[in-house]
C-alpha cells in the first residue's frame, strides 16, 4: 500500500478573470519510508500541493488516498473526520515553525501527545527521547525564543513527528536557515522519517537541500514537469 496515492489533482483559485490554476492534474504516490522532494520556483504550486495533499486546502478535483483512506474523491469526502485523520496520519512543518511560544520545548511536543491521547509520564517520555535524538536534550525547558532557528525547526519536526504519522509533509523547512543548519535540520529530518518508516514529501526550492533524496519532482506553473529520476 502507498502512503501517499494522488491522481489528477488540481486546484483552481478564484473565478473567471481572476481564476488562477495553482495545481493541473497532479499524479504521483509515495511508498512508506520514501523521501520526496518537490522542488520548482515560487508561485509553482508546491505549497498549494503540500496543503492539498494534506487535508488543509480543498481541492477543485481529483484523488487523494492517505495511508488507505481516499480523503479527496472530487472533493474532500463527506463524513470523514478531516481533524483526525490529520492529527493521527499526518505531520505537518512548515517554514515558520509555529510552535506555541507560552509553552518549553519538551511541552511543545507534549501538546502534540496528548492530543493523541498519549498523557502524562508517557508522553513526557517519548517527547524527551524524541528531542534527544534531535540533539535537543538541553534544551527541553527552553521556550521558543530562547531557541535558535534551527533548535525551533528541530523541536517543530519533534512535534509533527511524535505520534509517527504514516505521512510527513513539509513546507520550505529550512528557507529561514542558513545553508549548515539548513542542511543539519533536513538530515535529521530524514534520518527520523526512515526510522518510521513515514513517506516525507518535502517542498524547497533550494536545489541544494534535495540531496539524498529517493526522488524529486520538479514542478512548474502547476504541473509537474519532470517525472521521478532515481538519484
Ligand atoms: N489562496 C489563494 N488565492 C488565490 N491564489 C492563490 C492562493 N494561494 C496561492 N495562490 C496562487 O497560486 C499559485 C501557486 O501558489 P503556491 O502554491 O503558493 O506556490 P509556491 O508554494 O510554489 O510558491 C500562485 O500563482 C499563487 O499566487
Ligand atoms: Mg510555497
Amino acid at each position: 500500500m502507498h502512503a501517499i496515492e494522488v491522481k489528477g489533482l488540481t486546484k483552481i483559485y478564484g473565478k473567471g478573470h481572476t481564476e488562477v490554476v495553482a495545481l493541473a492534474d497532479a499524479s504521483l504516490t509515495v511508498s512508506p519510508g520514501e523521501l520526496v522532494a518537490v522542488i520548482g520556483p515560487s508561485g509553482s504550486g508546491k505549497t498549494t500541493m503540500l496543503t492539498t495533499i494534506g487535508l488543509i486546502n480543498e481541492p477543485t478535483r481529483g484523488l487523494v488516498i492517505l495511508d488507505g483512506i481516499t480523503v479527496v474523491d472530487g472533493s474532500w469526502v463527506p463524513g470523514l473526520d478531516l481533524k483526525r485523520i490529520r492529527r493521527e496520519r499526518l505531520g505537518f512543518i512548515f517554514q515558520s515553525y509555529n510552535l506555541i511560544p507560552f509553552l518549553t520545548a519538551v511541552e511543545n511536543v507534549i501538546v502534540a501527545l496528548n492530543l493523541n491521547g498519549v498523557r502524562g509520564k508517557e508522553a513526557r517520555m517519548r517527547a524527551v527521547e524524541l528531542l534527544d535524538k534531535l540533539f535537543l536534550g538541553s534544551r527541553l525547558k527552553n521556550y521558543p525564543t530562547e531557541l535558535s532557528g534551527g533548535e525551533a525547526q528541530r523541536v517543530a519536526i519533534a512535534r509533527a513527528l511524535a505520534n509517527r504519522p504514516k505521512v510527513i509533509l513539509a513546507d520550505e523547512p529550512t528557507a529561514a536557515l542558513d545553508t549548515d543548519n539548513g542542511k543539519n535540520v533536513m538530515e535529521l529530518l530524514k534520518k527520523l522519517a526512515v526510522e518510521h518508516n513515514s513517506a516525507i514529501m518535502v517542498v524547497t526550492h533550494d536545489s541544494r537541500m534535495v540531496e539524498g533524496f529517493d526522488r524529486i519532482f520538479e514542478v512548474h506553473d502547476g504541473r509537474i514537469t519532470h517525472e521521478p529520476v532515481r538519484t
